[in-house]
C-alpha cells in the first residue's frame, strides 16, 4: 500500500469510547471458564446444573493467548482494571500462565481474581508469583452447615478458610470476602462474618442477592436490603460512612469507628449504581457483554479466529461500547423480571 492510499480497514481513534450515557470502559471482567466445583443456590442450583449439564467444550473457550490479545485492546481503550472470574477460574488449568502476561500489559493498574477459595492452598503462591496483586474470595457463612447448603460445596468450610490464609501468606493484599446475603439462608451469619473479618484483617463485602441469570428463582422478598445489613453490623460494631476509593466503585464503604478496618455493601437491588457502570465483561467463549443482565453478547471469537487484526477488533469493541445504553438495575421492575438474560457463571458476576 502506498503512502497516499487510505487504509481501508477500520482505524482506531485515540479517544476512549463513550457509551450513550457517557460512560467509558474502565474495568474488564474476564471469565476463563463456565465450570465450577461449587453449586451455589443463587448461581448454579444443583438441581439444574447436574452431571448432564453441557458446559462449553474446550474448543469453544478462548485460549490464554486470545484472552491476552483482547485484554490488551481493552486496555488501549482505557481499561485499567482486570478481574479474572469464571465460573470458578481456578478450575482452569495453569492459571498463572494467564496472570503473567496480563500483569505485563502496560497500563494495567489493577489485576485481581474472584474465586470460591477452594484451590488457594496450592494456587495462591503461584498466582502471586505470576503477578496477581489481590484477590476476592466468595464466602457466605462461617457455619459449616450453612456454608455447605448455600454453596453446594462437597468439601468442608475449613478448606476455604485455609485458602484465605494461604492468600494472605502469599502476600495478596487486600484479601476481600464477598458474602451474598439471602433472607432465610444466612442472615444469622451477618454479624459473625463481620467479627471474623475484622479480627482477620479482611475486607468483607455484603452483596444483596440479585436476580441474575434465570435459574435461581429470585424474589424480592429474599433480598436483605443494605440498610438492614449495615444496621445489624453497626449495632455490634459501630460504623461510619467512607467515601468511594474511585468513582463508580461498586461497594459502598463503611469503617469501624474503633479503627478495626472496613466493610462494603454492594446494593445493586436497593441502591443501583448503573450511572457509573464502567464494566465490560468477556465470557469464556469470547463474547463481549456490556451488562450483567444482558440477554446477548457480541462475538469477538469469530473475528479473532478468522484472522482479524487488532484495529478491526478494536473497531468492533468501540462500536459495541458506543451503542451501549444498559442500566438494568436502575430500571428493574416486575416487568424486567422475566426477560431473557445470560447466566451469572457464564460471565463471572
Ligand atoms: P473491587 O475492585 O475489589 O472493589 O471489587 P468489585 O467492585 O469489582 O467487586 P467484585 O468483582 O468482587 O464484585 C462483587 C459483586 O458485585 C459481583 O460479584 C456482583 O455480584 C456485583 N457486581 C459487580 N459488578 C456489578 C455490576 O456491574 N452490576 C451489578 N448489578 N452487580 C455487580
Ligand atoms: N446475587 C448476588 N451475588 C451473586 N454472586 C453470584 N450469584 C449472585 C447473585 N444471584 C456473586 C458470588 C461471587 C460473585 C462472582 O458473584 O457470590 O462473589
Ligand atoms: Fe461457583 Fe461462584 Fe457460581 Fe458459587 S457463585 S456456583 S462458587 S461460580
Ligand atoms: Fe452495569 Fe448492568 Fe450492573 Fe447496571 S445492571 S451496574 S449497567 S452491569
Amino acid at each position: 500500500m502506498s503512502d497516499t492510499t487510505p487504509d481501508p480497514r477500520p482505524q482506531p481513534s485515540e479517544a476512549p469510547p463513550r457509551d450513550r450515557l457517557g460512560r467509558q470502559p474502565r474495568d474488564l471482567r474476564i471469565s476463563v471458564t463456565d465450570r465450577c466445583n461449587f453449586r451455589c443456590t443463587y448461581c448454579m442450583p444443583a438441581e439444574i446444573f447436574g452431571r448432564d449439564y453441557a458446559f462449553l467444550p474446550r474448543s469453544q473457550i478462548l485460549t490464554y493467548e486470545e484472552i491476552v490479545r483482547l485484554a490488551a485492546i481493552f486496555v488501549r481503550l482505557g481499561v485499567e482494571k482486570l478481574r479474572i472470574t469464571g465460573g470458578e477460574p481456578t478450575v482452569r488449568r495453569d492459571l498463572p500462565d494467564l496472570v503473567r502476561p496480563l500483569a505485563a500489559i502496560e497500563g494495567v493498574r489493577d489485576l485481581t481474581l474472584t474465586t470460591n477459595g477452594s484451590a488457594l492452598r496450592t494456587l495462591a503462591a503461584p498466582l502471586a508469583g505470576a503477578g496477581l496483586r489481590r484477590i476476592t474470595v466468595s464466602l457466605d457463612s462461617l457455619d459449616d452447615a450453612v456454608f455447605r447448603a448455600m454453596s453446594g460445596a462437597d468439601m468442608p468450610l475449613a478448606r476455604v478458610l485455609d485458602g484465605i490464609v494461604a492468600a494472605r501468606e502469599a502476600g495478596l493484599a487486600p484479601v476481600k470476602i464477598n458474602m451474598v446475603v439471602k433472607r432465610g439462608s444466612n442472615e444469622a451469619s451477618i454479624v459473625p462474618m463481620a467479627r471474623w473479618a475484622r479480627d482477620a484483617g479482611l475486607i468483607l463485602r455484603y452483596i444483596e442477592y440479585m436476580d441474575v441469570g434465570t435459574t435461581n428463582g429470585w424474589r424480592m422478598d429474599d433480598v436483605v436490603p443494605w440498610a438492614e445489613i449495615v444496621a445489624l453490623v453497626d449495632a455490634a460494631f459501630p460504623l461510619e460512612a467512607l467515601p468511594p476509593n474511585y468513582p463508580g466503585e461498586v461497594a459502598t464503604r463503611f469503617r469501624y469507628r474503633d479503627g478495626a478496618g472496613e466493610i462494603g455493601v454492594i446494593a445493586s437491588v436497593t441502591a443501583p449504581f448503573c450511572g457509573a457502570c464502567t464494566r465490560a465483561r468477556l465470557s469464556a467463549e469470547g463474547e463481549l457483554f456490556t451488562c450483567l443482565f444482558a440477554a446477548r453478547g457480541t462475538d469477538l471469537r469469530a473475528p479473532l479466529r478468522a484472522g482479524a487484526d487488532d484495529a478491526e477488533l478494536e473497531a468492533r469493541i468501540r462500536a459495541v461500547w458506543g451503542a451501549r445504553d444498559d442500566r438494568y438495575s436502575d430500571v428493574r421492575s416486575a416487568g424486567t423480571a422475566n426477560l431473557p438474560r445470560v447466566e451469572m457463571f457464564a460471565i463471572g458476576g
